[in-house]
């Protein structure tokens, strides 16, 4: 007898992930059958999972009534929201608590949520524009008091933000590609994770244990890599001229996409100064030996994207 999981996001890096993970894996395909949500039904990436043979069906995070159809038989959730399509905390909140009302009521067994830590509360209100983690730091407060069962995967620093972070600069004759934080190069702060593949990865360790997992927080991310460290490995995998470069806050804010510098800037402060997870290096080993050495290094990853800068 099949289990239901209906993953949210079905059709981006996180949900994807998950859906590739529980097909590539002989023990969760045959003990799940998938359920993918998405908005648009006739949208490229939701006709590929049709191909698949994984139950596409239509919802809206933010509209309560279309999540009960998506939802209905689940023994298992997976849960991402999408903070970056509105920028709003609240709203982001919102979407959360809609899933967690009606799984309740649904009696859903597990519920696995893509997770990420208050800024506001972890450094006594210092950085109070890191709107991506306060919705989802608030939805984790409202399932405590929900009861159900569940995981809060805590996802790292995505490898996929260096497509956009790593400019090509014409400088004098020549050219070069540069990575800009406002941040020293040499301190290794970022924990990346190549979420395309690896997120599924510790959700499938949830899925396969889930009484094990019930009440954790495991953070997802390969390990934590400098700056220096990045672009010493981009050079190394393309063969490429590359640099790192401190940027100066006002310089930093500037490379941020429109109404997003003070939030990137923030972000990026935040991360040095208290650290990503806001935790210590041993959180995130304690999640590592969950997966045992089954998460893509940078180098793998810089392999299968390198083209990207031809
Ligand atoms: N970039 C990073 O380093 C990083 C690190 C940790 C966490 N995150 C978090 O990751 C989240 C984004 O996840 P992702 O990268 O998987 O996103 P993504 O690839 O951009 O895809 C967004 C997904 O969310 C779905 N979606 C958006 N709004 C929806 C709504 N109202 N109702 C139902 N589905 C909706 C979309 O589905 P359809 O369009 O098909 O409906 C799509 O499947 C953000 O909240 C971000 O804060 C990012």
């Amino acid at each position: 007898m099949f289990k239901l999981i209906t993953v949210f996001g079905a059709t981006g890096m996180q949900g994807t992930s998950v859906i590739n993970h529980i097909l590539d894996d002989p023990h969760l395909r045959e003990e799940f059958r998938i359920r993918g949500v998405t908005r648009d039904i006739t949208k490229s990436a939701a006709k590929a999972l049709l191909n698949r043979n994984i139950d596409i069906v239509t919802a809206d995070l933010n509209i309560a009534s279309t999540i009960i159809p998506a939802i209905r038989d689940s023994h298992t959730l997976f849960l991402v929201t999408d903070y970056w399509a509105h920028q709003d905390p609240n709203t982001e909140f919102e979407q959360g608590k809609n899933v967690i009302d009606v799984a309740k009521a649904a009696g859903v067994k597990h519920v696995i949520f893509s997770s990420l830590d208050s800024a506001i509360w972890q450094t006594d209100g210092r950085y109070k524009y890191v709107g991506h983690r306060e919705g989802k730091a608030r939805v984790e407060e409202y399932r405590r008091a929900s009861g159900m069962a569940w995981t809060s995967v805590l996802v790292g620093y995505y490898m996929s933000n260096f497509l956009g972070l790593v400019e090509r600069v014409f400088c004098g004759e020549g050219e070069e590609y540069r990575l800009r934080y406002p941040f020293e190069g040499r301190r290794a702060v970022l924990p990346l994770v190549d979420a395309e593949r690896d997120v599924g990865v510790f959700v499938g360790a949830a899925l396969k244990d889930p009484d094990g997992f019930a009440g954790r927080r495991v953070l997802a991310a390969d390990r934590y890599y400098s700056a220096q460290e990045v672009m010493e490995t981009f050079c190394c995998v393309t063969g490429k001229q590359g640099v790192f470069r401190q940027a100066t806050p006002k310089e930093f804010r500037d490379l941020a996409p429109e109404g997003c510098g003070l939030e990137y800037m923030e972000t990026h402060k935040m991360i040095d100064e208290y650290g990503y997870f806001m935790g210590g290096v041993g959180e995130l080993n304690e999640s590592l030996q969950l997966v045992q050495g089954s998460t893509s290094s940078l180098t793998e990853y810089f392999r299968r994207v390198s083209s990207h800068w031809d």
